[in-house]
């Protein structure tokens, strides 16, 4: 038994089971002399009973027993979850080709003969406690990969979430420098940066009444500050002069669509290809007489139709080096109806609709937004 020794941390735990006090006597004698441990049952229902509580190495089943007899034992142990992997072997008296059928049909791993031959005793307990043992290590050893898998799968999740966290974190941060960016362009001509911030709003409450998804409602909301980015490129003496524009002045002021969209040209980010869109479309009109493309209708991308009135919005509610503010009532009159400059039939008339159904919530955004408010506040409200 030293090969079983050394796999065993203890020594090998046998249940004997037999009616007979004699055969108990002679199977412990030999059991223990191979290094095992024993314990005994004298029937089927004791012998199903130790075995569940001590959950030993192996069962040597006497068949003929009052109570309960071996073969029916034998037919239970095998049918548990519990205790099927525990080798039984059968001890009959008689070397009958009908028991032993009978054993194995009752799921019996093994038969020993009385009298009892001690070696070969031994070699039936040698060969079960191997097979047992195998058992138990894959048993094990499926666990620990389990246990292993487990293990991995909670370091691949845990840093998933780094990364995410840094990508979202980087995203943040890029969201951040567009936005001063933008601010810096606005400055120059507007009282306060909070416009750029407004059409986020302003670009995403349009989306949604028209049904746009949560991803194109979530890249307006960031693409829309950057539109008047090319503003940067418009001299100081056109952009904040306080009067209306000379002919001449108008064809540069013109270009802050072009400039903007060379600024933000060739991204992969599709906040930028977004933005880049927004910058050269704001400007042009449904019926074709806007700038700088003069497109007509669905021809101007639909980022540039929402953006356009939204932008006119918040210009007009805003004051400028050339215009004063006006108030809410006014400004929508001038969408609605026209004033001879902006003119309804300039905007898309679903875009239009859109307007007039959220026009109060254009007015409580405005209103909501009116103060500057630092970059780092800015994301952290979007959430
Ligand atoms: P902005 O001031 O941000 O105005 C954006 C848009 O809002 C304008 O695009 C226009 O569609 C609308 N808008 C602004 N003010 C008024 C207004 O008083 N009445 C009406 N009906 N609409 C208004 P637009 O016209 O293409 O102008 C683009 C940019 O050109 C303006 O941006 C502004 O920076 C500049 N700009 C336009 N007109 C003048 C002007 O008379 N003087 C100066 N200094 N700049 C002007
Ligand atoms: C958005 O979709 O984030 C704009 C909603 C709003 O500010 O009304
Ligand atoms: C203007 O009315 O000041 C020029 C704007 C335009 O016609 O696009
Ligand atoms: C603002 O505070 O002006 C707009 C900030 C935001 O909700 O994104
Ligand atoms: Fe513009």
């Amino acid at each position: 038994m030293e090969k079983s020794e050394n796999m065993h941390e203890k020594a090998p735990r046998i249940l004997l089971v037999d009616d007979e006090e004699k055969n108990i006597k002679l199977l412990k004698a030999l059991c223990e002399g191979m290094g095992c441990e024993t314990f005994t049952a004298k029937n089927g229902i004791e012998a199903i009973e130790k075995t569940e509580a001590q959950m030993p190495d192996i069962v040597l089943m006497d068949v003929m027993m009052p109570e309960m007899n071996g073969f029916e034992a034998t037919r239970r142990l095998k049918s548990s979850e519990l205790t099927r992997h525990i080798p039984i072997i059968i001890v009959t008296a008689l070397d009958s080709r009908e028991d032993r059928l009978k054993g194995i049909s009752n799921g019996a791993d093994d038969f020993l003969t009385k009298p009892i031959d001690s070696e070969e005793l031994a070699l039936r307990v040698r060969n079960n406690l191997k097979i047992k043992e195998y058992h138990d290590f894959l048993k094990d050893h499926a666990r620990i990969l389990e246990d292993q898998v487990a293990a991995r799968t909670r370091e691949l999740k845990s840093a998933f979430e780094k990364l995410d966290k840094a990508h979202r974190k980087i995203t943040f941060g890029y969201i951040e420098a567009i936005y001063r960016l933008s601010l810096a362009s606005e400055y120059k001509d507007e009282d306060t940066g909070a416009h750029i911030r407004r059409v986020s709003h302003y670009t995403g409450t349009l989306a949604e009444q028209i049904g746009l998804d949560k991803e194109f409602r979530d890249s307006i909301f960031y693409a829309a500050p950057m539109h008047d980015i090319g503003k940067v490129g418009i001299p100081d003496n056109i952009l904040l002069k306080p009067s209306k524009l000379t002919a001449e002045e108008w064809v540069v002021m013109k270009t802050h669509t072009v400039i903007g969209a060379k600024i933000l040209m060739g991204s992969e980010s599709p906040y930028l290809k977004m933005a880049e869109e927004i910058a050269l479309s704001h400007h042009e009109r449904w019926d074709g007489k806007g700038y700088p493309g003069a497109l007509t209708g669905e021809a101007i991308p639909l980022t540039g139709r929402l953006m356009n009135i939204a932008d006119q919005y918040d210009a007009l509610r805003s004051q400028r080096p050339y215009k004063p503010a006006l108030d809410h009532q006014a400004v929508v009159k001038i969408i609605t109806q026209g004033d001879g400059r902006t003119m309804p039939e300039h905007f898309d008339p679903e875009v239009l609709n859109a307007f007039k159904r959220s026009a109060e919530r254009f007015k409580e955004i405005y209103e909501t937004h009116k103060d500057d408010m630092p970059a780092s506040t800015w994301e952290i409200q979007k959430g």
